[in-house]
């Protein structure tokens, strides 16, 4: 009963932070705390890393500053790119389905990086912004896309590399405080 109400109550917020979204409310832009602003993702996603067996390793440098950004279509952004990459380790080995989640100060901004040692991008990794690319049965190929315009809309900027094992890694900048 416990995880039924759970999962309407997350189900009850994903919808209202979808609306807000696509009300294309006026920027909210605030000076937001990067850990703040994981653990609410995490809290989000909690359920759904544990039912597909995904670990999530975060590492925050220390002193850390905020960044200025819009809390609600940021945190759909990383629910997007940790959703991702959750779907490229599925057919991992329990032992490889983790994902790195790194933040550090770089001159003027954070650089957020999410990395996978899943099933990899297409050769030029950049197609996976394009819209509707996906390999995925039931997917529609605009996460990435949305998410990119969202984050320039920020003043930043989201990209993809091949990690140099497998995988990938996905890296997006948000101005500093
Ligand atoms: N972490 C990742 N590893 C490998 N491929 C990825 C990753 N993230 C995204 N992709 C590729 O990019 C495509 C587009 O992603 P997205 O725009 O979120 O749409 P969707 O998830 O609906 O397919 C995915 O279908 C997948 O092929
Ligand atoms: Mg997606």
């Amino acid at each position: 009963m416990q995880d039924i109400v759970q999962a309407d109550d997350r189900a009850a917020s994903i919808i209202l932070r979808l609306r807000t979204m696509l009300k294309r409310a006026a920027p909210d832009r605030q000076t937001l705390s990067v850990g703040e602003v994981v653990e609410e993702v995490l809290h989000f996603m909690r359920a759904d890393l544990l039912r597909r067996g995904v670990q999530l390793r975060v590492s925050m440098a220390p002193g850390l500053p905020g960044v200025v950004a819009d809390r609600v279509p940021l945190e759909q952004v990383l629910i997007n790119l940790i959703g991702n990459a959750c779907d490229a380790v599925a057919a991992n080995a329990p032992e490889q389905r983790w994902l790195a989640f790194e933040a550090r100060h770089e001159a003027g901004h954070v650089r957020l990086s999410l990395t996978d040692q899943g099933s990899g991008l297409p050769e030029p990794a950049e197609r996976v912004f394009e819209p509707f690319y996906t390999t995925k049965d039931a997917g529609l190929g605009l996460g990435l896309t949305i998410s990119r315009s969202i984050i320039v809309a920020q003043g930043g900027r989201l990209w993809a590399e091949p990690h140099p094992d497998r995988g990938a890694t996905f890296h997006l900048t948000l101005p500093a405080a």
